[in-house]
């Protein structure tokens, strides 16, 4: 990359807040042949060429383990050059130096880095003049129109700020991170109008989209020079009906505009935010609902599943856990898109993981973020909680570091490619021989820190947490959460090392040992809901078809409710229908009464929520501190609707071979599911009718059909039952 021989470039003594914009003037010669802009920095960045913006990607460079890998971008900037020409970019804090606003106390300017960029540019006119022009000492630099930015706090804008533009600074900073960019870039999706604009009981003025959504507001307006614009985000309105943000925690989350004179337009260039609903909190005289809107911002992929039944309360579910996808897939695979986290949660990527291959084509995305899972992983073996990481850089523990096996083997499953495995091998590797080195028990997982099954609601009421996150942890045995995920490890180890040709007999014995342990240690005490889901889905039971029995029974003694947390949840229908017991698995789907998919839906959610009852039957919140109403994990259910409800599972991986074994339920009148794989459309349809149930299998590959128990095999074709 030509990059590698530019330099570093700074704002010397600018303060820690800073948002510079750096420009250079240079000339070339034309007919062009071609034009290349390579370019990166510690934050995120706009270029903008002759007036106009570089590219489509929103918030390049991207979110990477910086530490180690740092993506450049390369832009044909062909067709913006003119004779004489001003490059500008623009490079605010975003992921790089991940900052609240000074005032909360967690922004510490000593340990910040100013802002930095890199770049170069190679234009080749046709008859084989060469301009190169590379970041150094002859770039300007001012400090630019937007006056405070970050992904947590949101945008300040001074367009009556007149830049004055300075030399730059060239810098000391590394270049061995930078890589060609990997990713899918993100780019702005779609477009979404106000649904209503109204005045709450307080007397706010608030708009409402009618979809909570990931990205930013967009406005035009006519105005006098210095008025001001002055927007807030919430995701939902509080009981009375009045805007709220205590949910965000100490994210900011506004945007503050102050006009220049005339007709202007704009949207928040480095920044993003999660809402359904927008607060003016000042506008310039005149301004109305119609002069805004929304705009959806996720990583670039491919739409590949579609479910629609015949119950729209059901739909809207589906519907939910498709904008939570798209609204966490913003260049890594978050937790949520609104408070002051916004991170790449290991366990919660896994949890979704196989939901989010069936909806989208993510191979770039997870390839981008696998390598990131790599480059984050400790050298002793353990993968952080978060990917990438944080400067408290901390292990996710079982279920958040397995990650690094349970992706990889899902994505080889939906997509049917060895090199997601090959890549990942010796990293998985790593992983499982890091627990023995920690556990106070041969063979198991004992002893380590976890995060236990996030969120359950099995503990019995009169249970006295040790500290919040105890609290929050679930009432089920940690050490057999942690010996449960080591086991599906090695399984996976082991499985992907023969794909590879790897000598696995070591592990294979390893795996014996871990089941005979397991079932010696909780075989004979599997409590709660979770323990049992885990202890049926990772193969670890003697008896499976007894257990699932009592776990069925479970759930209908505790009437017919779910207690699992975001570990057990992704399981719980699967380990009921594969043993029988899918007319559970159906009750627990469509509950519309709190814990359940479809409470919240009865409370007008519009994504996925991080808690059952993020809002109350009442009204009231769950509380203030941990309440995302846009939280994938739970919507991890999808894969059971495309799996089990429609039936459509890969016979070999990829769908190369299928298998589609519906498991209709009749409290449902219909049901339907498409997936495009790499090999075509696989469409799985019924519909209770007259005369029975009505089958609709269309499918590219020799499949298996299963029908009531009845197995017959077919080849490409549609086919009706
Ligand atoms: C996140 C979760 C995450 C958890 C770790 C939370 O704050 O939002 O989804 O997995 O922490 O237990």
């Amino acid at each position: 990359m030509l990059i590698q021989n530019a330099s570093w470039i700074t704002m010397k003594d600018a303060a820690s807040t800073v948002v510079p914009v750096f420009r250079r003037r240079f000339s070339c010669g034309r007919p062009i042949c071609s034009a290349t802009l390579e370019v990166t920095c510690d934050g995120v960045y706009e270029a903008v060429l002759n007036g106009k913006r570089v590219g489509n990607f929103i918030l390049a460079p991207g979110w990477t383990e910086y530490r180690k890998r740092l993506q450049v971008q390369a832009y044909d900037i062909r067709d913006l050059l003119a004779r004489g020409n001003t490059l500008e970019i623009t490079v605010a804090n975003g992921w790089y130096r991940r900052t609240n606003a000074p005032w909360t106390g967690t922004h510490n300017p000593d340990e910040f880095l100013p802002a930095m960029l890199i770049a170069a540019l190679r234009v080749v006119t046709e008859d084989g003049e060469e301009t190169v022009i590379l970041t150094d000492e002859a770039w300007e630099v001012s400090e630019s129109t937007v006056t405070l930015s970050g992904i947590f706090i949101g945008e300040d804008v001074d367009m009556t700020r007149v830049p004055a533009f300075r030399p730059a600074q060239v810098c000391d900073y590394p270049k061995s991170i930078l890589i060609p960019q990997e990713g899918p870039e993100v780019h702005e999706q779609e477009i979404v109008y106000p649904r209503s604009s109204f005045r709450t009981p307080k007397g706010e003025w608030v708009i409402d989209f009618g979809q909570n959504l990931t990205g930013y507001m967009a406005f035009e307006l006519d105005a006098r020079a210095g008025e001001k614009l002055s927007i807030s985000t919430a995701e939902v309105l509080d009981r009375d009906g009045n805007f709220y943000t205590a949910n965000y925690r100490s994210a900011r989350s506004q945007l503050h505009y102050i006009c220049r004179e005339g007709y202007q337009s704009y949207k928040p260039r480095f920044t993003f935010f999660g809402f359904r609903y927008l607060r003016i909190d000042e506008a310039p005289e005149g301004f109305d609902a119609d002069q805004i809107h929304a705009v959806v911002l996720h990583s670039e992929m491919k739409r590949t599943g579609w479910l629609d039944s015949s119950d729209p309360t059901l739909n809207q579910l589906f519907s939910n856990i498709l904008w939570s996808q798209k609204g966490n897939y913003l260049d890594i695979p978050t937790d949520c898109p609104q408070r002051d986290e916004r991170y790449g949660w290991t366990g919660d990527g896994q949890i979704f993981c196989r939901a989010a291959t069936l909806q989208y084509d993510v191979r770039q995305f997870f390839r981008k973020w696998l390598a990131d899972v790599r480059a984050a992983q400790h050298e002793n073996g353990w993968v952080p909680d978060v990917v990438p990481s944080l400067t408290a850089y901390k292990p996710g523990g079982s279920a958040w570091s397995d990650a690094v096996t349970i992706i990889p083997w899902q994505l080889y499953q939906t997509y049917g490619e060895v090199s997601f495995l090959a890549d990942m091998y010796n990293a998985m590797e790593k992983w499982i021989a890091y627990i023995p080195t920690v556990s106070t028990a041969k063979d198991l997982c004992t002893g380590v820190w976890t995060y236990g099954d996030w969120l359950a609601l099995d503990a019995p009421e009169d249970y006295q947490p040790k500290d919040m996150e105890d609290s929050k942890r679930g009432y089920s045995d940690d050490d057999l959460v942690c010996s449960a995920f080591y086991a599906n490890s090695v399984a996976i180890v082991i499985r992907t090392g023969r794909l590879l040709g790897r000598d696995v007999s070591e592990y294979e014995e390893l795996h014996e040992r871990i089941v005979r342990a397991y079932r010696e240690r909780f075989g004979g005490r599997l409590n709660t809901q979770t323990e049992k889901v885990l202890t049926l889905h990772f193969n670890l039971a003697e008896d499976p078809q007894a257990l699932s029995d009592s776990l069925a029974e479970q759930v209908r003694d505790c009437g017919m409710k779910l207690q699992t947390g975001l570990v057990g949840t992704p399981y719980l229908l699967h380990e009921l229908s594969r043993y029988g017991h899918a007319d559970i698995a159906w009750s627990l789907l469509l509950r519309k009464e709190y814990p359940g998919w479809l409470y919240p839906i009865s409370k007008g959610a519009t994504t996925m929520w991080e808690h059952w009852d993020g809002i109350k039957p009442d009204g009231s919140f769950w509380s203030d501190d941990m309440n995302s109403y846009n939280h994938y994990a739970y919507g991890s259910v999808a894969d059971w609707v495309f799996g089990v409800a429609c039936g459509i599972q890969p016979a070999e991986p990829g769908y190369a071979r299928a298998r589609i074994a519906p498991q209709p339920d009749p409290r449902l009148n219909s049901l339907c599911a498409v997936l495009d794989t790499v090999h075509g459309r696989i469409r799985s349809a019924w519909k209770h009718t007259e005369q029975g149930i009505r089958y609709e299998i269309d499918t590219p590959v020799p499949t298996e059909i299963i029908l009531n128990g009845k197995s017959r095999t077919v080849g490409k074709g549609r086919y009706l039952f």
